[in-house]
């Protein structure tokens, strides 16, 4: 259970009011609650921002090194409150070019039983303009939003798509993912096949020029699945080194069943989040760690939900960190008691945050493959 700090009484409250009746509704439902709450709690200017803690990635300066991932604010209509509970960046989406509703509820599933979450929303999307409206009538706050975006569904040339939303959105972000690890699209993570990547990659790469041209320089990132294949992540990297990609998301959610599941509802198709993603997606972050050799930073997210799971996905590689699944068991407190166990183990090794990232990496990917 998450302690609040005081600066963030208000959340505190909000937190331990709701949260057992959150627990108690649809999940869809819950979590659009939990975003109209946070959208219009008056959530006071989070303090200034620790000094071990700030990260420069991507040509951008973080004052933290956690984000909240994408899907939480699908819509872009709350970057700013999640800004002022802690997070150091926000990423928001994924947005699609036209509006489309995603699969049929019920599509968001909790397994309590083993703090995980499956969701098959299928990019739920208002489409482009109202997160266009809503990021522009932002841009000015500062803090860094980045937008997370995806091809529709029914597109002939998912390419287009990935272009079209960077020339739209990028002038409004700080940064733009290409999400081609969505499993509950059909067909999209075929975009991650190394012919196909390479043709979308220099497509979006000439659209981040003209992008910069015209209003400075916005890093594109790549978000991959943890079910590549060894010899299909050779591939992603040597694609993304080769295109010059500004960073890798490692990972989006799975869509096997690691062994040992308890919940019934592990039965659900789609994406598995949280918890038990934990060992597979850090394997992979390593995996991709030792292939890019540093020539850019990884975002590393899947199943931190604590201190010591984030100091583990830095260890293993990543610059940056993501949750999202473990604010639904731990609730927001998690965000402050993250930090402060970072904040911790820099003062305990003596060095900086950067000295940790990717310590560990080459023994991780020793170890045996995670079931
Ligand atoms: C309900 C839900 C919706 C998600 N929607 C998106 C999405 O729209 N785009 C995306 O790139 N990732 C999406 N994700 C994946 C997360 O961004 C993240 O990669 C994954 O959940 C692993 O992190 P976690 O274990 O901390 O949740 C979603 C995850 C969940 C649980």
């Amino acid at each position: 259970m998450g302690i609040i700090p005081g600066e963030h009484a208000v959340l505190g409250l909000i937190d331990r009011l709701t949260r057992p009746l959150l627990r108690a509704l649809d999940p869809e439902d819950a979590h659009a609650l939990t975003l109209r709450a946070l959208k219009y709690a008056p959530l006071p200017r989070p303090a200034a921002g620790d000094p071990r803690l700030a990260v420069r990635a991507f040509g951008l300066d973080f004052p933290n090194p956690l984000g909240i991932a994408a899907g939480f604010d699908k819509h872009a209509e709350a970057p700013d409150a999640l800004l002022r509970l802690g997070f150091g960046f926000v990423e928001v989406g994924t947005i699609t070019p036209r509006p489309q509703p995603g699969n049929p509820r019920p599509r968001l599933f909790r397994l309590d039983a083993d703090e995980g979450v499956i969701n098959r929303f299928g990019f739920s999307s208002e489409g482009e303009a109202g997160g266009l409206a809503r990021l522009s009538a932002r841009a000015r706050h500062g803090g860094i939003v980045g937008v997370n975006v995806g091809a529709n569904r029914d597109s002939a040339d998912r390419g287009a798509d990935y272009v079209r939303l960077i020339e739209t959105l990028a002038p409004v972000a700080s940064y733009v993912v290409v999400n081609v690890s969505s499993p509950n699209t059909p067909g999209l993570r075929e975009l991650q096949e190394a012919a196909a990547l390479d043709d979308l990659l220099a497509r979006v790469v000439a659209a981040r020029e003209r992008v910069a041209r015209r209003v400075g320089a916005r890093p594109i990132l790549l978000k991959i699945a943890p079910d590549l294949s060894l010899p299909a992540l050779d591939d992603v990297v040597a694609v993304a080194r080769r295109r010059r990609v500004d960073g890798i998301i490692v990972c989006n959610t799975t869509i096997t069943r690691p062994k040992g599941l308890r919940d019934a509802k592990a039965r659900e198709t789609g994406g598995l989040s949280g918890k038990p993603l934990f060992p597979l997606a850090t394997r992979m972050l390593a995996e991709t760690f030792v292939r890019v050799e540093n020539a850019f930073p990884l975002i590393g997210v899947g199943g931190i939900d604590s201190g010591a799971a984030a100091l583990a996905k830095l260890r293993a590689g990543a610059r940056l960190i993501q949750l999202y699944s473990a604010l639904v068991f731990r609730g927001l407190g998690l965000v402050a008691e993250i930090k402060a166990d970072i904040a911790r183990a820099i003062d305990q090794a003596g060095g900086t945050l950067a000295d940790l990232v990717g310590l560990d990496a080459a023994a991780v990917t020793a170890q045996p493959w995670p079931e």
